[in-house]
């Protein structure tokens, strides 16, 4: 097999995005576009991977990472002035180059080993990716002579009227003979509509060389993102592929359309998601767990048979069988172990629950490490911050914790120990013992009668 190469174009701006982010950053299910386009290409097990880059450049590389070649394109000339920035890597070596759009996530390795095999078999210059749309509208078309082959490709603003008719588009991805490529591109002039050198335009100049120029007709929905429309619709595309999939692994999702999960999601069969659930990129979550209604979780691992309902979550462990909410929101750094309950309106922030507790209700639980089998009482607060710095609170294995009381950090309650209901504990609470740090209760009898008579 021939070297492989892929060239991804992504220096432009994207003006039509009105945006202060570059275009090929913008996310489509949790990833930048051009993340999208990267990640299969690795999957393709390409040879060489270069990014081509301008508007942005700094970020995008950030974005990409150090694994990834760039070439940097000054001034935005147009895509075929973008491909030839890569010429000093390139140019005149045997091999086959993929040539793709940064603002086309849509296209799946799948579709992309289709397009390398019919470029191979038809021995092709060059093979282009094509799909047929109801509504071209915006994209180049392909031109056909009336033999079926591929003559030129014209784009929506140099086509006449006739030319607008085509519903064949090219989706700007293409598969080259890498040294024809490069042949070809000196020849690119940028005498049309907008003044720029057009990629498209290196088709008609290979097939006046006499070049085999062949098409790979693409059935899957492709989007070209240059706006917020096609944002959305790239977004809703890509949504729809990526709950098909979990679906088919065994997740029962309740309602598709009402349910939201970013790409690299990995979801554990009979898992079960109710309406209104979130789940951002990187998320991992067990089998036979009930996740939502309306719940966010980002960032985070969730064991098997966890239940998490009406909460949100970030950067955190929920471990196995741990219940959380409704109503809950675990904060970042958080770990929720095995069978936990996390009841309603309580908030837990950078903070460890050993197996078997319980927070049931009405409590902020800050900075605190708390260990196994420890029941914390309704509207519990460990006082964490006095507001410069943040302090430690240590709850013990066993441990009682009453309602409404007061953890004044750094403190640490002892294994077994109970804190009586209304305290506010600012010492160390010895194991085993009953700590109670409130006002006795004094009852003046018979006082409310008095005071009405003097009234
Ligand atoms: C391009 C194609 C069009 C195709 C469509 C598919 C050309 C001339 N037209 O149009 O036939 O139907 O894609 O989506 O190629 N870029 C650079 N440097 C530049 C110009 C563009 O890196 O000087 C990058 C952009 O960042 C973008 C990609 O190339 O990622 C495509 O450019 P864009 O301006 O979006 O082209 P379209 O008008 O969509
Ligand atoms: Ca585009």
């Amino acid at each position: 097999m021939s070297d492989r190469y892929a060239i991804v174009l992504a220096a432009g701006q994207g003006t039509r995005m009105k945006s202060k982010l570059y275009k090929v950053l913008h996310r489509v299910c949790g990833k930048p576009m051009v993340q999208h386009v990267a990640d299969n290409l690795k999957r393709l097990q390409a040879d060489r991977i270069l990014v081509v880059v301008g508007h942005g450049a700094e970020k995008v590389k950030q974005q990409l990472g150090s694994d990834i070649e760039y070439a940097m394109q000054e001034q935005q000339l147009g895509t075929a002035h973008a491909v030839l920035q890569v010429a000093s890597h390139l140019q005149g070596k045997e091999g086959t180059t993929l040539v793709l759009s940064g603002d086309e996530p849509l296209i799946s390795v799948e579709t992309l080993e289709t397009l390398i095999k019919v470029h191979e078999e038809k021995k092709a210059a060059v093979t282009i990716l094509t799909r047929i749309m109801d509504n071209p509208t915006g994209y180049g078309r392909i031109v056909r002579g009336s033999d079926g082959s591929v003559q030129r490709i014209v784009e929506q603003k140099d086509a006449s009227e006739e030319e607008k008719q085509i519903k064949e588009i090219n989706t700007g991805t293409y598969c080259f003979d890498n040294k024809k490529l490069f042949e070809s591109l000196q020849l690119v002039k940028n005498d049309n509509a907008q003044g720029e050198y057009y990629l498209t335009d290196v088709i008609e100049i290979l097939k006046g060389m006499d070049e085999s120029i062949a098409a790979s007709i693409t059935e899957e929905e492709t989007v070209g993102v240059n706006d917020r429309i096609a944002l959305a619709k790239a977004e809703k595309l890509m949504q729809e592929r990526i709950l098909l999939e979990h679906m088919k692994q065994g997740v029962t999702i309740i309602d598709p359309g009402s349910t939201y999960i970013e790409t690299d999601v990995m979801i554990g069969s009979d898992t079960i998601i109710y309406p209104g659930t979130i789940i951002g990129t990187g998320c991992k979550i067990g089998e036979d767990c009930l996740i939502g209604p309306h719940t966010q979780i980002i960032r985070c691992e969730v064991g098997n048979g966890a239940t998490i309902k009406h909460s949100v979550l970030t950067d955190s462990v929920v471990s196995n069988e741990a219940t959380v909410g409704p109503f809950a929101y675990i904060r970042p750094g958080s770990q929720i172990g095995e069978g936990v309950k996390i009841g309603d309106f309580v908030e837990i922030k950078n903070t460890t629950l050993g197996k078997g507790s319980k927070v049931s209700h009405l409590t902020y639980l800050g900075d605190a490490e708390v260990g196994e089998g420890v029941n914390v009482g309704c509207g519990a607060v460990t006082v964490n911050y006095d507001g410069e710095k943040k302090f430690k609170t240590i709850i013990q294995d066993g441990a009682f914790i009453g309602c409404n009381v007061n953890l004044v950090a750094p403190v640490t309650v002892g294994m077994g120990a109970y804190v009586a209901a209304g305290s506010t504990i600012t010492k160390d609470v010895p194991e085993e013992s009953l700590a109670i740090a409130r006002e006795r209760q004094v009852n003046k009898e018979n006082y409310v009668k008095k005071m009405k008579k003097k009234l």
